[in-house]
């Protein structure tokens, strides 16, 4: 229920303005996004990396509606993929990147056409890219992207979402040899008649995708923060004889950091999700949503003013 009118709140613009001008904001938002320019990215990215963590960097936006826009995010990527590789933070940093924010829902071959030149970029600069997954109405055509990009660059990698009951069978598609899948359970509003609404059946879905793909050819990239499925996935990847370099946990920036050092610790690859940006609203939405102590973290920043 809570979850429900949060998530509907993270696509008001009223509510928007209102969350942006509070004053308390600045603390919670500086708990999960690393800053808002590419040098606060990059610097956020050498600490992590330094911890011996590999990192996934989001420059935050979505549902871009022009032409311009979408150009301008394409073109930071560009920058940002410079920066990593110039700062000698490659191969270890990848970038994530959602589609909408390239232009897919009102062009979807200009968002093909800019994802190819991040792609690109990120090739040269001796890393990959990975297609965020949003809601939905966008898995169809974010797949269709996805298998045109890995023509040319066939490291490129996709989110799937254990919510949608479409997912264990985009698994077993997807889980060939030198495809990147990143599995996590799935962030959006999704009703019923595509998606399982329970946390129960959302993990049991999530569970049946980890066997498809830590038991096929590909590269599973295990995205949760829950400490059960975690541990699932550890007794799952010796049981199909996974080394550590076969597969990696990721975890987003600020979430259970104790739990990505001692992931690490235990000599498995870990991946820190990083979004910086000055778009923070919906993600940072979407994170209050997951968790009640979230909320009550926001609460408490408010409290302390
Ligand atoms: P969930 O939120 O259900 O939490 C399960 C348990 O984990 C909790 O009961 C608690 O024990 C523990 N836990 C969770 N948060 C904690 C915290 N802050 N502190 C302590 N314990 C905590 N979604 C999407 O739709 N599209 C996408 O492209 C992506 N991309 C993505 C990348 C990465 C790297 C991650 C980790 C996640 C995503 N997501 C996503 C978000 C994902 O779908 C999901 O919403 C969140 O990861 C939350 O789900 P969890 O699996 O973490 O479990």
């Amino acid at each position: 229920m809570l979850r429900s009118v949060i998530l509907a709140a993270s696509r008001s613009t009223r509510i928007e303005r209102l969350v942006e001008t509070a004053p308390f904001t600045r603390d919670v938002v500086r708990r999960f996004v690393a800053g808002t320019t590419t040098d606060d990215a990059l610097r956020a990215t050498r600490q992590l990396v330094g911890d011996r963590l590999a990192v996934s960097i989001d420059h935050l936006g979505e549902d871009t509606v022009s032409g311009d826009q979408a150009v301008t995010v394409r073109d930071e990527y560009l920058a940002l993929l410079g920066g990593l590789a110039e700062a000698g933070l490659t191969p270890a940093t990848e970038v994530s990147v959602k589609l909408s924010a390239l232009g897919q829902k009102f062009d979807e071959r200009l968002a093909r056409d800019n994802a190819h030149a991040i792609c690109a970029a990120a090739s040269a600069a001796g890393t990959t890219v990975t297609l965020d997954m949003e809601d939905h109405t966008t898995t169809d055509s974010t797949l269709d992207i996805l298998a045109e990009l890995r023509k040319d660059f066939p490291g490129t990698g996709a989110v799937l979402q254990a919510y949608l009951r479409r997912t264990e069978a985009d698994c077993r598609e997807l889980a060939t040899a030198g495809s990147r899948v990143r599995l996590c359970k799935g962030a959006y509003k999704e009703p019923e008649s595509v998606a399982y609404q329970s946390a129960r059946e959302v993990d049991k879905s999530y569970v049946r995708c980890l066997n498809v793909l830590l038991s096929g050819q590909g590269y599973p990239m295990i995205a949760t923060h829950d400490p059960r499925l975690i541990a699932i996935a550890e007794d799952r990847s010796r049981w199909f004889d996974r080394t550590p370099d076969q597969f990696e946990f990721q975890l987003l920036y600020g979430v259970r950091p104790d739990e990505q050092a001692r992931l690490a610790e235990a000599g498995h690859t870990v991946r820190v999700y990083l979004p910086y940006g000055t778009d923070w609203y919906g993600y940072l939405m979407r994170r209050l949503a997951e968790r009640p102590a979230n909320l009550a973290f926001f609460a408490r920043a408010v409290a302390s003013r």
